[in-house]
């Protein structure tokens, strides 16, 4: 039975969407394990948000100190530039004091991610958060190839070896996840229908996988 806390940072919502449907996958897996959503620190203002037609969400804000608490992490992050938010940074190098007191030591973690187009990044973006793993001795697990929708190549769908994820499309990036997203994505859970929309109704898209691996891990 492992506390997971899937810390996020969601600007238009995709990042938030998945981190509903993963927290889903974790409570029906049956193996006890609880899942907790927090968001890190926003450190746009916002004024700047509404002029990048973001939104703001009701979620709890993760504090360093409060890290310690839970056995693993799962990090929502979406790409910028082919790597990590200021926002998720900013949250990272926050954590000195458990860097100092080894207090993550031995934890696990992973990631997801959203970008807006098929080759936006989500490796670079998930290779460049591992030396924050490293350097707090965080075992860094990756999805591998464990679902075989992950190896299909008939359509564009989000997911890799290194973790999920989806794609959404680039020209809603201005805009809050609406019904007319035209997201899709290889989940971790039986139930993670919540994200298809009216234009993506396909029901290749809505494929999702059995586990999400900290919860049989821990
Ligand atoms: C400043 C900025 C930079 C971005 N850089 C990339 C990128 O390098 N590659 C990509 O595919 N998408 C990029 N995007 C799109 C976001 O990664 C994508 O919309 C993401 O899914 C948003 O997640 P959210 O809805 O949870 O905020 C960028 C978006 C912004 C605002």
């Amino acid at each position: 039975m492992a506390v997971i806390y899937i810390i996020i940072y969601s600007l238009y919502g995709h990042i938030k969407a998945l981190a509903e449907e993963i927290q889903k996958g974790i409570e029906a897996s049956g193996t006890g394990s609880t899942a907790k959503i927090f968001q890190v620190p926003e450190t746009l203002s916002p004024e700047i948000i509404a002029k990048m037609h973001g939104a703001s969400f009701d979620l709890p804000i993760i504090s360093p100190s409060e890290l310690k608490n839970a056995d693993g992490f799962l990090f929502g992050i979406p790409t910028r530039f082919g790597n990590m938010p200021a926002e998720m940074k900013a949250f990272f190098d926050s954590t000195g004091q458990e860097w100092v007191a080894g207090s993550l030591r031995d934890k696990f973690a992973g990631t997801f991610f959203a970008t807006g187009t098929q080759h936006g990044g989500q490796e670079t973006t998930a290779y460049t958060a591992i030396t924050w793993f490293v350097h707090h001795a965080i075992n860094y697990v990756p999805l591998g190839y464990t679902a075989d929708e992950l190896r299909d190549n008939t359509e564009i769908v989000g997911g890799g070896p290194w973790a999920t994820s989806m794609n959404n499309n680039t020209n809603n990036n201005n805009n809050v996840i609406t019904t007319n997203s035209t997201s899709n994505f290889v989940g971790p859970s039986t139930t993670s229908r919540g994200l298809i929309t009216e234009e993506n109704k396909s029901e290749k898209k809505k494929r999702s996988m059995k586990a999400w691996f900290c919860c049989g891990c821990i």
